[in-house]
């Protein structure tokens, strides 16, 4: 008698463990989603940041009218080509082929992408 009441009482304890590990399971999504959302959003702040500084010469949204040195709303690989014959010389430049230099090569593409979609 007194076994079968210690058997069942260890069932049911069980059966609260898994009932409170599906709530902390639950618990848990929400927190794992909007953390993910964070590190996207950081992501996105960051190559905002980078660009901005680009901004100071490309102007606002990289268009700089009348300058020829429009950037903003231009295909994708066409910027990242540019950026990278600066980086490795192959392109002349007064002063790119400074700032490229400071940026990986997949931070270059993420700045590309960036102004690219500016449209
Ligand atoms: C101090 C001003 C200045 C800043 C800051 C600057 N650029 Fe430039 N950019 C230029 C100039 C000037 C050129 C023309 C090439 C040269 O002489 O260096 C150019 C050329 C370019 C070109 C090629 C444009 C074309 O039509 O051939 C791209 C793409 C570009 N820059 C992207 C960027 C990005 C991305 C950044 C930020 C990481 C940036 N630039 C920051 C001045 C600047």
């Amino acid at each position: 008698m007194r076994a079968t009441r210690q058997r069942s009482f260890v069932r049911s304890e069980s059966r609260v463990m898994s009932a409170s590990l599906l709530v902390v399971l639950a618990l848990l999504m929400p927190v794992d989603a909007s953390s993910q959302t964070l590190a996207r959003d950081s992501a996105d702040l960051q190559v905002q940041v980078w660009a901005a500084s680009c901004m100071a010469c490309h102007g606002p949204e990289g268009r700089a009218e009348g300058t020829g040195l429009t950037i903003g709303g231009r295909p994708e690989q066409e910027l990242l080509g540019k950026l990278l014959g600066y980086k490795s010389g192959k392109l002349p430049a007064t002063i790119m082929h400074q700032h490229v230099k400071g940026y990986s090569d997949r931070e270059l593409s993420r700045i590309a992408g960036y102004f690219a979609s500016l449209k």
